[in-house]
């Protein structure tokens, strides 16, 4: 299991064996329309008055994913980025929990992120993929994102099992903070969760991403953008198209387009507009783009309106706004490493760049 296998390459394999990943996940961790985590019982949450998310990288998108679905439940959230921890946290206190995302459980930034905050009174809890990692064995309390090993430097199956693991814990926290305000279609979320592996599988068997990365290959720079959710999906795919393909590529807010980033479209700068369900800015700022002359494609369900205002589209199976910009993201990654196959880049190692960075 440790090995490529019968694949090129360890991220594809960890792309492919997502559906496997996130069943792993979920196990167990829904139970009649509850959210339970092992070792985090019920009430344990009914003092925090603010989450502080902190990660890097990758985990970063993933702790903005789970951000916003916890201010969309009513309680205080910010997402802060672990090196800019000094200068950005603010107030803190016993009341804020922090909660640090970290695959690893061993970057140095997001490490030392967790333990100012911890200095000044916070709870802490870690969400990690290492069992035993730094993270888990120095914060109040740890829960596993089950993902498996991954070895290819470029994060995939982790950020989808991440992004799930923190929608869940959301659930979770909202549940016991007495001022949350429920999400009204929480039981329809957890339990259109049970078909995400399954989704997952459909994007894998059908997806028409190497051919549209050969289309686009020559493009001059990428753009990816989203709002709401699918902002941080876009700032993740345009991580990952940089990463792995050393091409130019930038992820934005839609709405952030026409504020500086619309002068650098032209015919060579396909934009990917990923749908999450809260899209009407997506598609008009994709349209503006369109206009100037940018290839469109729409990472989105079939009959979505954004597909209106495509060339061309990668396309989605259709679930709850929650799980789409998952199943955008692995249409994102499977573009990327076709791109830098075609490329031939050494996608499992990219120049300059470490798995885990242990150093500030
Ligand atoms: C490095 C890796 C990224 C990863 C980031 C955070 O920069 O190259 O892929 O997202 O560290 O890693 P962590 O282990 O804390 O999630």
């Amino acid at each position: 299991d440790a090995g490529k296998g019968e694949y090129d390459h360890y991220m594809a394999k960890e792309i492919d064996t997502q559906p496997t990943a996130l069943s792993n996940t979920i196990e167990g961790r829904v139970e009649n329309g509850n959210v339970a985590f092992e070792d985090l019982p019920v009430g344990t949450f009914a003092d925090v008055e603010t989450v502080q998310f902190v990660a890097c990288g990758t985990s970063y998108h993933a702790a903005m994913y789970g951000s916003q679905l916890l201010r969309s439940a009513g309680v205080r959230a910010e997402v802060l980025r672990a090196s800019e921890y000094e200068q950005t946290a603010g107030p803190v206190d016993e009341n804020t929990l922090v909660v640090a995302v970290t695959q690893s459980g061993e970057t140095a930034d997001t490490l030392d992120a967790v333990r100012r905050a911890t200095d000044r009174g916070a709870r802490s809890l870690a969400v990690t993929n290492v069992v035993g990692s730094t993270a888990a064995r120095e914060a109040d309390d740890a829960i596993y994102i089950r993902a498996g090993p991954e070895v290819g430097v470029a994060a995939t199956k982790t950020f989808s099992s991440q992004a799930v693991t923190l929608a869940l814990l959301t659930q979770r926290i909202a549940a016991d903070v007495p001022t949350a305000t429920p999400v009204d279609d929480r039981e329809a979320m957890l339990e259109s969760l049970e078909d995400l592996p399954e989704h997952v599988e459909t994007v894998l068997e059908t997806t028409n991403a190497e051919s549209l990365a050969r289309e686009y290959i020559d493009s001059d720079s990428y753009f990816f953008i989203g709002n709401g959710l699918g902002h941080s999906v876009a700032l993740e795919g345009a991580l990952k198209f940089k990463e792995i393909t050393y091409e130019h590529a930038e992820g934005f807010a839609a709405g952030e387009l026409k504020h500086g980033p619309l002068a650098l479209v032209t015919q060579e700068t396909p934009v990917f507009a990923i749908a999450t369900g809260d899209d009407e800015k997506t598609k008009t700022n994709a349209i503006e783009a369109r206009t100037r002359g940018a290839p469109i494609v729409a990472v989105a369900p079939d009959d979505h309106p954004i597909a209106d205002a495509a060339d061309r589209q990668l396309s989605i199976p259709d679930t709850h706004p929650v799980w789409a910009g998952l199943l955008a993201n692995v249409q994102l990654q499977l573009v990327s490493y076709h791109a830098a196959a075609l490329l031939e880049r050494p996608i499992d190692k990219p120049r300059n760049l470490a798995k885990s960075v242990t150093v500030e």
